[in-house]
């Protein structure tokens, strides 16, 4: 299958519209589940998954198999453990049918569908789609990243062009997430993590930046869309899969952010394989003009500094 630009556009017309249709049965899902709490366990108490989980995938899945007999699929309830598809060349659908399970069970309104297309191993079209707040993000290859929002027009991210400068990680707001890991081993190393980038080093914290705030929002996914909109400067986390992020790449990438792989990964921006099942990401909104070297060199180096800070 060789896919143009034109293709895509098409693909990504049917895929926010299969978006849209999925939030519905998330709002008519989280409406239920808040009411009968019904909920079961996957590694461990925080790792949850309900029926409409299941439901969601089955639903997108079964859409994008008709209309796209040639296309793979991975998403995160139909996934195996242990059985990690290699990726090919082919375009591979990955989805996360509910990304912010936890949020969705509670009602917190930062839950989604996340829903990516993969092309010669990169991602290269992204569809979020929060129902609660009625807000689309997405994206396609060379194509600029968008959102819609209630019945307002589309608006090219990220909402500031130019953005605001962003000189040092002290003036940053970061996305965190604890994930499900909740291992001492893991815990600690975040908590330690946290620490340097919220406490006061004049106070003694080793290594310390006070960045302006942490964040957790509970949804890899959202936490992309916020950066590709600027509202975040950061997101960071250690644990996600290729569903988490998939879209989400795309959408920031099209906004002029800089994603990398965790601390050893080349800064190249390259998102592939290794990044997608590297479960270490991190990425930064767009500061400058991205279009020069420029404004990539600022990105790259809040990058340094950051993990000079927390690792
Ligand atoms: C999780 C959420 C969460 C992130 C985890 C993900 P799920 O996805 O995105 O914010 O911290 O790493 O696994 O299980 O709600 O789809
Ligand atoms: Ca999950
Ligand atoms: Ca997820
Ligand atoms: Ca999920």
């Amino acid at each position: 299958v060789q896919l143009t630009q034109t293709e895509l556009q098409a693909i990504l017309n049917y895929t926010v519209a299969l978006a849209r249709e999925a939030g519905l049965l998330i709002l008519e899902g989280s409406a239920k589940i808040r009411s009968s709490g019904a909920a079961d366990e996957k590694k461990n108490s925080v790792d949850l998954v309900t029926e409409y989980d299941v439901a969601v995938e089955r639903l997108v899945k079964n859409r994008l198999s008709e209309k796209y007999p040639d296309f793979k699929f991975i998403g995160e309830e139909s996934f195996a453990a242990g059985s990690r598809p290699e990726l090919t060349d082919e375009p591979t659908f990955c989805v996360d049918p509910i990304d912010g399970t936890t949020n969705f069970i509670h009602g917190f309104p930062y839950a989604c569908i996340s829903l990516g297309l993969i092309y010669l191993k990169r991602p290269v079209l992204g569809v979020i789609y929060n129902p609660f707040l009625n807000q689309l993000y997405s994206a396609i290859l060379g194509g600029g990243a968008y959102l819609e929002q209630a019945s307002l027009p589309a608006i090219r991210l990220p909402l500031a062009d130019p953005p605001r400068p962003l000189p040092s990680l002290s003036q940053a707001l970061i996305g965190i997430e604890w994930g499900s890991d909740r291992s001492l081993e893991m815990v600690e190393k975040k908590g330690e993590s946290f620490k340097r980038l919220a406490g006061d080093p004049a106070t003694g914290v080793v290594k310390g930046k006070m960045a302006h705030s942490l964040r957790s929002l509970g949804s890899a996914a959202l936490n992309y869309a916020l950066v590709a909109q600027g509202g975040l400067d950061i997101y960071w986390e250690i644990g996600t899969w290729p569903w988490d992020i998939c879209a989400g790449v795309i959408i920031a990438q099209e906004a002029g952010c800089f994603v990398a792989g965790g601390r050893d990964a080349p800064l190249d921006n390259d998102v592939n394989e290794r990044v997608l099942w590297g479960r270490k990401h991190f990425v930064i909104r767009k500061i400058g003009d991205t279009e020069t070297e420029k404004g990539v060199d600022a990105q790259k180096r809040l990058i340094k500094e950051f993990y000079e800070t927390v690792e």
